[in-house]
């Protein structure tokens, strides 16, 4: 049986642009799929075929039991979306914005307003709430619009680029406002490219390239096609790497790096943590004072850049093609390494 969210052979054309190219997804309910991809992967045109927003040219998706080229009204009614630009409207308060929404489900408006009360706070909106969408900054409509998608408890809620231009403090917040709602039984497929989301929320990962899922798997077993992990050891003094290139080699299941600069040297490894232990005692007894020491894993920013020989980053002539001023919180997220560090 199809999972909550399942789509075969989604083919999408603009003009001489492929923006899917037979994209296959299948999300059991109650999971979280993180759709991981660059700018103009296809990550919102998947989303736009899902929600019955655009029809695709080829394929087929089933969303919450429905067909969405059968039956679209069906489909509308089982899930929230939550678009990549936010859709709120300028002219209302946030209160209101959220209660015309409740209206809208046919809620009754005692339940609208105690609903639209609830979400303003756990958006931490409440100060704001009675000031116009207008008044508001980026990352505060983006909370007002995710809270909005949230009114109704869907089954199926997709959300695209949910985070960005989101400050850290708000982006914790969301986070733990999508693990709740999916305890609760929701299927979410969420769109990112901050890989350290996916990594946190997804349980099961399609990385999209050029319109085609080109990888699969749980962040986990993405990170294990990278290869293994790594130490990084940064000595105090630079006379000391010659001997801490000798010690890292005699552990190491690869070439020692040094970057003479940062006094940094690194060495792929097996064994972990304990291996990690054994390497700071040695460089202790021949007497090599450390800086920083680490295991570093793969990132997923690694697995995009062995998947695709690029990294998951904006190609400047499209970001600028598409014009519509991609938010600000891009990148701040990326790039970061897992590193278990012992200081
Ligand atoms: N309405 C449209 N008309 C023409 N081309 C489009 C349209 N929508 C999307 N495209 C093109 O399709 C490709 C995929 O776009 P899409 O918006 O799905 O990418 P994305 O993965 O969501 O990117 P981003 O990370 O920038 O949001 C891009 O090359 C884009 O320019
Ligand atoms: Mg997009």
């Amino acid at each position: 049986m199809p999972g909550a969210i399942y789509a075969e052979g989604l083919v999408k054309t603009f003009g001489d642009v492929k923006a899917l190219d037979g994209v296959d997804l299948d999300v059991p309910q109650g999971t979280v799929l993180g759709l991981l991809g660059p700018n103009g992967a296809g990550k919102t045109t998947a989303v736009r075929c899902l929600t019955t927003l655009l029809r695709p040219d080829r394929g087929r998706a089933v969303v919450a039991g429905f067909d969405v080229l059968e039956h679209p009204n069906e489909v509308r009614r089982s899930i929230g979306l939550s678009g990549q630009f936010a859709a709120v409207d300028e002219y209302l308060t946030g209160r209101e914005n959220l209660q015309m929404v409740g209206r809208l489900y046919q809620m009754r408006a005692g339940a609208a307003k105690a609903r639209a009360a609830e979400l303003l706070d756990r958006f931490d909106l409440a100060d704001a709430a009675d000031r116009t969408a207008k008044t508001y900054s980026g990352g505060m409509r983006r909370r007002l619009d995710l809270a909005a998608a949230l009114v109704v408890s869907p089954p199926v809620m997709f959300m695209d680029e949910p985070t960005t231009g989101l400050d850290p403090r708000n982006r914790q917040l969301l986070w733990e406002v999508i693990k709740r709602l999916v305890s609760g039984g929701t299927t979410l497929l969420l769109t990112t490219q901050y890989l350290e989301e996916a990594d946190h929320l997804a349980h099961d990962i399609a990385v999209v390239d050029h319109g085609r899922v080109i990888a699969r798997g749980t962040s986990d077993e993405l990170k294990a096609r990278t290869g293994g992990e790594r130490v990084e050891v940064v000595v105090h003094e630079r006379e000391h790497i010659t001997v801490a290139r000798e010690v890292l080699s005699g552990f190491g299941k690869g070439e020692t790096t040094v970057e003479q600069h940062t006094r940094k040297l690194t060495v792929p490894v097996t064994g972990g943590a304990k291996l990690l232990a054994e390497v700071i005692r040695e460089l202790d007894s021949r007497g090599i004072e450390i800086d920083d020491i680490g295991l570093r894993r793969p990132t997923l920013d690694d697995v995009f850049l062995s998947l695709t020989g690029h990294v998951a980053e904006a190609k400047a002539e499209e970001s600028e093609a598409e014009g519509q001023g991609q938010a600000e919180g891009q990148g701040q997220a990326e790039g970061q390494s897992e590193k278990e560090t012992v200081r």
